[in-house]
């Protein structure tokens, strides 16, 4: 469970959130909806303990989160699985490489090689693992972030805009790749433009 209590968030002069109250169910899926600039990716950055509120308290499982930011990346690596806006991947490593990442000195080489296997296949990249993001279509990108996010099958997953880059049909393997996640329990947090998308979410937020 998430929650987020009396948020306040600026940027210099700039409030992006100036008293934001939300509660997450455990298992649910929740779309954030919202202009460009409404704070979709202010706050998914502040869940995911990448930024800091200026006041005001996030709770996961009813634990406040911290600011240390050593605790905070000890959190992203053990209980989030995050797909940003911009895909952040290794430029100079391969679409295989990346997507292990995460799991590199946590499980065996097998174990890694069989998850990317069964995952690539689901995302329809399985023919592009040696390639490096350079080398890849943007909706290429998006999936090989995509399945960074959820190999290591984490609780949360924050996934800002995730199908910004992909076609219809593509976009309906994300959303069954999410309902199975929530499946097996996994809390997902999305932002969007694309309302058709949004439609399999438990709630939706719009942001003013
Ligand atoms: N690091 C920053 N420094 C200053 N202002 C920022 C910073 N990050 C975000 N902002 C401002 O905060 C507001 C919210 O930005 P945010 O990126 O959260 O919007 P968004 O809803 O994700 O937009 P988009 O749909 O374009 O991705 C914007 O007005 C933006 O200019
Ligand atoms: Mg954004």
């Amino acid at each position: 469970m998430i929650e987020m209590k009396n948020l306040v968030k600026k940027y210099g002069g700039k409030v992006v959130f100036s008293n934001f109250s939300l509660s997450i169910q455990q298992s649910s899926i929740v779309g954030l909806y919202g202009r460009s600039g409404s704070g979709k990716t202010t706050l998914l950055n502040l869940i995911g303990g990448l930024d800091l509120p200026d006041s005001g308290d996030i709770l996961v499982n009813h634990k406040k989160l911290t600011k240390s930011l050593s605790e905070l990346a000890d959190y992203r690596r053990t209980y989030l699985g995050i797909i940003p806006q911009s895909f952040a991947l290794l430029n100079f490593k391969s679409a295989f490489y990346n997507i292990a990442l995460p799991l590199i000195g946590k499980a065996g080489k097998e174990e890694i090689e069989k998850e990317i296997e069964i995952l690539s296949e689901k995302l329809e990249i399985n023919t592009l693992l040696k390639d490096r993001p350079t080398e890849l279509s943007a909706g290429e990108r998006q999936r090989v972030a995509i399945a960074r996010a959820v190999i290591t099958k984490p609780a949360v997953i924050l996934a800002d805009e995730p199908t910004s880059a992909l076609d219809e049909t593509t976009q309906s393997i994300i959303k069954d790749l999410f309902l199975q996640e929530q499946n097996r329990g996994c809390t997902i947090i999305f932002s969007s433009h694309n309302k058709t998308f949004g439609e399999f979410a438990d709630k939706i937020i719009q942001l003013p």
